[in-house]
């Protein structure tokens, strides 16, 4: 298919805010494990990420924007690529690679879905009342009983370990789909960038689901 230069520009816009949530979803399950080094590191971890005040503001903007764009390009390039000619079609699916390729945009909305409930359980707190207790004098919480108590019952951890799954999909394509979008990958490249993706998004997957399993399993505990 003969790409547009706005459809071109609009595919590099997705893989520049793609690997900028890739970044936070690497940085933000290393600050997460710190639950595993106890309650006094993540809540340490979260009272110096909140002392940084206004900081704090300009960085979740900046990956609201990314959130945001990513999405609205991404739905909208499917949306051409759908309506585009029946030859079209048949190009752009030989470019592409399997389940996650095919499935980008079904564990995109569920991803979506999931940030959402995240933020209504860790961030906004309104899931739970029960498990937020008030903690210094910055409208602060005691992070480390939050997490431990909000992953007590089965149904949000199984909520957290499907969609953990949807994003081992979504990065494992995404990932190095990236390199492609920029032309930084070939034939002898492809299956180094293929490898390194999947290999990152094992690692998010097993490290963001060992956080909710140990919890329910008791071996994280208050
Ligand atoms: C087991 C998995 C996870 C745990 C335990 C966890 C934990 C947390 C906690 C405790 C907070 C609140 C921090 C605070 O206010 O001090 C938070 C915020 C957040 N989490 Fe997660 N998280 C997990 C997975 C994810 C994933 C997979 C994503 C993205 C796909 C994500 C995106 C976010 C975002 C966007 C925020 C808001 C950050 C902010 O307040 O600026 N989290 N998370």
């Amino acid at each position: 298919m003969q790409l547009t230069q706005s459809s071109v520009g609009r595919k590099i816009i997705m893989a520049v805010t793609g690997i900028v949530l890739v970044a936070f979803v690497c940085v933000h399950l290393l600050g997460n494990t710190s639950i595993f080094v106890g309650a006094d590191a993540i809540n340490a971890y979260a009272q110096k990420l909140h002392s940084l005040g206004p900081l704090v503001w300009v960085f979740r903007l900046v990956m609201l924007a990314a959130f945001v764009i990513h999405i609205f390009f991404g739905i909208q390039l499917t949306i051409e690529n759908k309506a585009a000619t029946p030859e079209a079609n048949v190009q752009v699916k030989r470019q592409k690679t399997g389940f996650a390729a095919e499935t980008m945009v079904i564990s995109g909305l569920v991803l979506l879905a999931f940030v959402i409930y995240h933020l209504l359980h860790f961030t906004v707190r309104v899931t739970n009342p029960e498990i937020y207790v008030p903690m210094g004098d910055q409208g602060m919480v005691d992070v480390y009983y939050m997490v431990v108590m909000g992953f007590q019952a089965v149904l949000p951890v199984a909520v957290y370990v499907v969609a953990m799954g949807f994003l081992f999909l979504h990065v494992s394509h995404g990932f190095q789909s990236f390199f492609q979008t920029l032309g930084l990958s070939n034939d002898k490249s492809l299956p180094i960038t293929m490898n390194i993706s999947k290999l990152i998004a094992v690692v998010l997957l097993l490290g963001y689901i060992s956080i909710p399993v140990l919890i329910v399993a008791g071996l994280v505990k208050i």
